[in-house]
């Protein structure tokens, strides 16, 4: 279908909302966040996975949703809490603005709303890390609110069910249109909870179990036989590859010299192996050297993908004593970082990498 068609015969709303939480309340899969059979979920609990799960998988949020609890068991204690301990707790959850905000929305919600989200899409919509999709997904989850709620799952799944050939995303607008058409009123959490779980274990990228789908008798895809190839998209662009080293330098106790990036832009405020700037074009990558040293270059090289660039980090490593750390490293941001700290360290993706990689031998 392509916008502005007919809606077809298969959109018959209360066919599919039946259909899906007749499935889910079978096939529910059972999430930490997750209220118990008709009741509602914990705003905060809902909204902290919320967060997390945005452009990630519920397996790789478990274990930081039940850190960040057992630290932090109230939307209060988060707002209390230092950003420099969230950041910590979110290493590795990636996409760090996301922590940065969940810390800002937590003391907005703790100091300006009495502890309280608020009910509606529109009000939460205000809130510091709050999309239409999060707005969406809280307002129907945790106060039963009719909402449509549509992730990369949901969007699949309708894709394929009513056979929409535009490729994402241009397809977006259509298929939101066919969410707010099917949003229900009677157990709205449910059911969008209900549409993520089906896209997230049966309806899946490469090979739908269309066997054992409750939407399977009306699939306009499946029908076409077009369902492995929905949803369709637009070609994306290559992603530019840019270069850069990093330093890891070794005092004689084993500590690691490790700075703190500005507080504005990629990874803000994290903490980082020096290095040079990442560029398209790499200058002789030594005057970046943080302290003097006889710097060796390690085999290998470090690759990493953010949203909208490749990296390929070359790293060397030296042994140096307790060294004056160098005026232009900018001294007030390095730091040495004994070495059974790491892992407690700010430190996002990448920079595990590079660690693992310089000191997988030492
Ligand atoms: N992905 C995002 N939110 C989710 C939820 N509430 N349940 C399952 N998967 C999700």
């Amino acid at each position: 279908m392509t916008g502005g068609e007919k809606v077809p015969a298969t959109l018959e709303p209360s066919w599919v909302v039946e259909a899906v939480l007749g499935w889910y309340d079978a096939a529910r899969r059972d999430l930490p966040w997750r209220a118990p059979p008709g009741a509602r979920g914990d705003p905060y609990r809902v909204w902290l996975s919320e967060i997390m799960l945005q452009q990630t998988t519920v397996k790789a949020v478990l274990p930081y949703y039940a850190a960040f609890l057992a630290n932090w068991p109230s939307v209060e204690a988060l707002g209390a809490a230092d950003l420099e301990d969230v950041l910590k707790a979110w290493a590795g959850l990636g996409y760090y603005a996301r922590a940065r905000n969940l810390h800002a929305c937590a003391r907005t919600v703790a100091g300006s709303y009495g502890a309280r989200f608020p009910h509606s899409e529109k009000e939460l919509l205000t809130l510091p890390g709050i999309g239409p999709y999060t707005a969406a997904a809280i307002a129907a989850i945790a106060f039963g609110r009719r909402a449509a709620v549509v992730d990369g799952n949901v969007e699949r799944v309708l894709a394929r069910f009513f056979a929409v050939l535009t490729p994402l995303p241009a397809a977006r607008k259509e298929l939101r249109g066919y969410a707010e058409r099917l949003a229900p009123s009677r157990r709205p959490g449910d059911f969008a909870q209900a549409m993520m779980d089906l896209g997230a274990t049966i309806c899946t990228p490469r090979s739908p179990a269309c066997g054992r789908c409750p939407l399977m008798a009306r699939c306009a895809g499946l029908k076409a036989n077009l369902h492995k190839a929905l949803p369709a998209r637009a070609q994306k662009k290559e992603k530019p590859t840019r270069r850069g080293a990093a330093f890891v330098a070794l005092r004689d106790d084993g500590a690691v010299l490790l700075r703190k990036r500005p507080a504005k832009g990629l990874l803000g405020g994290m903490t980082e192996v020096p290095g040079t700037p990442w560029a398209d074009e790499t200058s002789d990558p030594l005057c970046h050297a943080p302290v003097e040293g006889a710097w060796t270059p390690l085999a290998g090289i470090v690759r990493h993908t953010f949203t909208h660039f490749r990296l390929e980090l070359a790293v060397y490593r030296a042994r140096v004593g307790d060294v004056e750390l160098r005026e232009a490293a900018g001294p007030d941001q390095c730091r040495w970082a004994p070495r059974g700290e790491l892992d407690t360290q700010a430190l996002p993706s990448v920079m595990r990498k590079v660690l693992a990689h310089a000191l997988q031998a030492d």
